[in-house]
């Protein structure tokens, strides 16, 4: 079994990764949480129907009382009415700071029951659990805990750390390829920032033609390496930044336009994995642009995208659009507009107020034509 001792100013914890380390979990139950009395598993219905006897196994095999709350599933539920609804059941079944809230489930999951677990009593203790490849790599790691207001994005919210965080890579089995996609899509990117190591067993582990190509991958005994060392270098990142002052942007690597993109689609769909994945291309491209980049490291990533089927091309959108949406992050962050380019592999460097020009250049030169 692989752990992870993460060490932030919040608490220390640990992170446990293993194939079916599921079925040891009332174990690391009773020993981390001896002076729990309950336990709360927060899900979403649409995960409950996909592990429901995982989920009771899990539970029964605590031998404390147990409850489970279900939310309803989406991006859309993560606001304050579910958070509400979640204190009022942790309220009716009389839940203490010693008491254990198990977050079940993806990034809106993770950030929604923690974000009440972390405000109720002033915060009770939290085991995050992530059932998708970005919450196992990335969104489960690192204390956030958010919800949306109005139209607005994550913008209510806290640092929690949680107090220990399960990844059984076997639960990503049921994840279908857009889900997966998504999860590759942060898997590079910490490839691409931190760690070249993790380009190299991508490529050397994916098969170029095969039609499940991407099922047969996390299948893998190697992606639960792939999840250590990114899981690793997310709490690396949050020991250096626990807070978000600086470093720990780096993680945002082709969020930038790829938040654009993922606005400017709207109705056409482009989820945010893909967008993601388009948006590291633009920042790759405008890192070339700029003189900072040699031309064939793009070549080299496209070549690695064709084979995990992620997108490298935008579809066609109104330009417009999307940098209209820069602007408006433009005014929110600040009056100049922020990029994380590359120098090289595994050289991320910060870069102020690149010119509308190069970047309408770039977006144009990989977009769609029709
Ligand atoms: N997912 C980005 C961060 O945790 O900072």
């Amino acid at each position: 079994m692989r752990v992870i001792y993460a060490c932030t100013k919040i608490r220390k914890y640990k992170i446990f990764i293993n194939p079916d380390i599921t079925n040891m979990f009332p174990e690391l139950l009773r020993k981390n949480f001896s002076n729990a009395s309950k336990i709360v598993l927060i899900t979403s219905d649409k995960i409950f129907n996909i592990f429901k006897n995982r989920i009771r196994n899990i539970l029964e095999g605590c031998s404390i009382s147990n409850e489970i709350i279900l939310i309803k599933d989406g991006e859309q539920y993560k606001n304050i009415k579910s958070v509400n609804d979640i204190y009022k059941k942790l309220s009716d079944f009389n839940i203490h700071r010693d008491d254990v809230v198990i977050a079940f489930g993806g990034g809106v999951i993770g950030d929604l029951a923690g974000f009440a677990a972390a405000t109720y009593h002033r915060g009770v203790k939290l085991i995050q659990y992530p059932t998708t490849i970005t919450g196992q790599v990335d969104s489960s790691i690192g204390g956030k805990v958010v919800i949306n207001y109005s139209n607005y994005k994550n913008v209510i919210g806290c640092f929690y750390q949680p107090h220990m965080i399960i990844i059984d890579p076997v639960l990503l089995y049921s994840l279908d390829e857009l889900q997966i996609i998504n999860g590759l899509a942060e898997i590079i990117k910490y490839g691409i920032v931190f760690d070249k190591k993790i380009l190299n067993i991508l490529d050397e582990n994916t098969e170029a033609e095969s039609k499940d190509r991407l099922e047969k991958l996390i299948k893998k005994k190697v992606f639960t390496d792939i999840i250590y060392r990114c899981a690793l270098i997310k709490t690396k990142v949050v020991r250096k930044d626990e807070f978000d002052y600086g470093y720990r942007n780096l993680l945002n690597f082709g969020h930038t336009i790829g938040h654009c993109i993922e606005k400017a689609a709207n109705l056409k769909k482009v989820n945010h994995g893909q967008a993601v994945s388009m948006g590291m291309i633009i920042a790759i491209d405008i890192s070339n642009k700029l003189g900072l980049l040699r031309r064939e490291f793009k070549n080299r990533i496209i070549d690695i995208y064709k084979k995990l089927k992620l997108p490298f091309i935008i579809p066609k959108l109104e330009l417009n659009n999307i940098m209209d949406s820069l602007e408006h992050d433009k005014k929110i962050k600040g009056s100049r507009n922020k990029f994380i380019l590359l120098k090289g592999l595994n050289r991320p460097v910060f870069y102020y107020n690149v010119e509308k020009d190069i970047i309408t250049g770039s977006i144009s030169e990989n977009m769609a034509k029709n």
